[in-house]
């Protein structure tokens, strides 16, 4: 048998009843037997700053590590006008740096975002994507989990209760662990 994937995955939203967190945590639950998601909590990463990425602060070496260790990575994205949250942004920052030790390097990663309005989130994941270019990412294509309306698809117990959403997710993660095996060769 192959060796089980390991899946990083975190949310671009800090909130406790995060719909994105939410997507997440459906996604852990939802993983097939050959694979594992990991959520790691960007709460507490500090803004950025350059100067100190000889120093990195211990979340952010906790974060690149657990980065380079998986095998695969899955973001949650909320959309903030239009585009990716300044916190997400600033994580993934972070764990580009310095300057030759970019984390995400060579990581196969899939994308899903949620919010209450018609589109989803679908512009913060076309934002994200551009900058895998830059990161070396190799993102899936589909299925592309964009979960609209998703106060009434979330509870009140923050659990994912559409099964239509329920089933893309699963299969966003299938796709995700069939990509990492075929650029691995196995
Ligand atoms: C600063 C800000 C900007 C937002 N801009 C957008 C937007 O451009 N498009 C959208 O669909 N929702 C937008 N929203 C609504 C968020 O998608 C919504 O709050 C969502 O629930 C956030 O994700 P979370 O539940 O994972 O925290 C915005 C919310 C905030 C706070």
């Amino acid at each position: 048998m192959n060796k089980p994937i390991t899946i990083l995955g975190f949310a671009g939203s800090l909130r406790k009843n995060s719909y994105n967190k939410s997507i997440l945590r459906a996604a852990r639950e939802l993983a097939p037997g050959d694979a594992k998601v990991e959520i790691f909590d960007l709460e507490g990463i500090p803004p950025f700053n350059q100067e100190l990425e000889t120093q990195m602060p211990e979340k952010v070496k906790e974060f690149k590590a657990k980065i380079k260790a998986a095998d695969a990575i899955l973001i949650a994205t909320p959309e903030y006008n239009y585009s990716i949250p300044g916190v997400l942004k600033n994580a993934i920052d972070w764990a580009s740096r310095p300057y030759g030790d970019n984390s995400f390097q060579d990581k196969p990663v899939a994308v899903m975002s949620a919010s209450m309005g018609m589109l989803g989130g679908a512009r913060a994941q076309y934002h994200l994507r551009q900058t895998f270019v830059f990161l070396n990412m190799h993102p899936i294509n589909a299925p592309e989990v964009i979960v609209n309306f998703a106060d009434e698809k979330i509870d009140e117990k923050d659990r994912v209760i559409d099964g239509e959403t329920r089933e893309k997710i699963r299969q966003l993660l299938e796709s995700l662990i069939a990509w990492t095996r075929r650029l691995r060769k196995e």
